[in-house]
């Protein structure tokens, strides 16, 4: 069976083609980023705008690359994410269905990071941890198979990729932050500042990032007036990576420790962060497995790998389906 995956939950457009004998076939993806670097972040009509005029062409290309006339299933992303975003790609996705008189499967955005490692020669084996780190969530979660998923920690307030871009927008980095961030950090102390490790002393497994961000702001805001802001920015950034990753390190491994897990699984753009691949791998016992760098950020592979593995629920067109929240723990089976 050949599956088309459809990604316009945020600021990527991205289509893939699996093949569910010989796995992944082509993909592509266009990144809005330069679109929204002049707001500090997504704007929603642009993005929508953009998947618009982007998915059909992006389609067409996988399509010839891939010498393939047509897919048997289209698997689209239907939530969570911006409403009109996941509009656009789940209109295609019927429209295209409709014509080609084949069926589609809508994909939980989170499954799909979380199934992102099994795009790799390494695939982890159920049960494992997750740890799902995102602009829009970061999770722990509990996998013991597809579709039976609990979440054993969230954020209270921001995700931790939310946490880097406003601090990267506070440093004046470009948008999106993270990378920017690990960027900088590289040239700076991490010892610089002492930044909270937020929750790290709490019971429970859950992450909170404003009162590590509002740290830093009191910080920036004093450099910024003793005129010391450019010379410092990199001990800044540093200081704050080395919290952050410290907090998300230390709940995984509470997590792993409390709920017995010898794999985990660490998925989603802050996964692509080099000090928390590194730091994790150092200090987890067990095996810890990545989906490689683009397969962390949104792509349309594990839309499209996660439409394989559902490709029993693929179904005749209906009603789009586009949700803008949608828990993780309701798609279980
Ligand atoms: O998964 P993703 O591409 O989109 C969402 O579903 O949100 O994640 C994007 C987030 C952004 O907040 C971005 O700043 C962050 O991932 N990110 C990083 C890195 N690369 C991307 N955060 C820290 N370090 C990185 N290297
Ligand atoms: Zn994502």
């Amino acid at each position: 069976m050949y599956i088309l995956g459809i990604e316009t939950s945020c600021d990527e457009t991205a289509v893939a083609l699996f093949d569910t004998n010989k796995g992944l076939l082509a993909h592509s993806l266009r990144s809005q980023i330069a679109l929204h670097a002049p707001y500090g972040g997504v704007v929603p009509e642009i993005a929508s705008r953009d998947h618009l005029r982007c998915l059909l062409p992006l389609i067409k290309k996988i399509l010839v690359e891939a010498k393939l006339k047509k897919p048997d299933v289209i698997a689209y992303t239907a939530g969570p994410g911006l409403i009109g975003a996941l509009m656009v790609g789940g209109g295609l996705a019927n429209g295209l269905a409709l014509a080609w008189q084949c069926k589609v499967i809508p994909i939980h955005h989170m499954e799909g990071h979380l199934l992102a490692p099994m795009l790799e020669e390494e695939k982890p084996e159920y049960p494992f941890l997750a740890l799902l780190v995102s602009g829009g969530h970061s999770l722990l979660v509990s996998v013991k198979g597809l579709g039976d998923y609990k979440v054993l920690g969230t954020t209270l307030d921001d995700a931790i990729g939310e946490a880097f871009d406003k601090v990267a927008k506070l440093l004046n980095l470009s948008y999106p932050g993270g990378p920017e961030i690990a960027k900088i950090a590289e040239y700076g102390d991490s010892n610089a500042y002492s930044f909270p490790r937020p929750m790290l002393k709490k019971p429970g497994l859950n992450f909170s990032f404003s009162g590590l961000k509002t740290a830093v702001m009191l910080v920036v805001r004093q450099a910024e007036k003793d005129g010391t802001i450019e010379k410092n920015k990199s001990d800044i950034a540093a200081s704050f990576q080395k919290a952050a990753i410290e907090t998300l390190i230390g709940r995984t491994l509470k997590a792993a420790k409390l709920h017995n897990f010898d794999r985990i699984v660490v998925a989603g753009g802050v996964g692509a962060n080099i000090m928390l691949r590194k730091n994790l791998k150092a200090s987890f016992e067990g095996t810890v497995f990545y989906p490689r760098h683009e397969f962390c950020t949104d792509n349309a592979a594990m839309i499209a790998i996660a439409g394989a593995y559902r490709i029993a629920e693929a179904q005749e067109i209906d009603e789009i389906k586009a949700t803008a929240r949608w828990s993780l723990e309701s798609i279980n089976t």
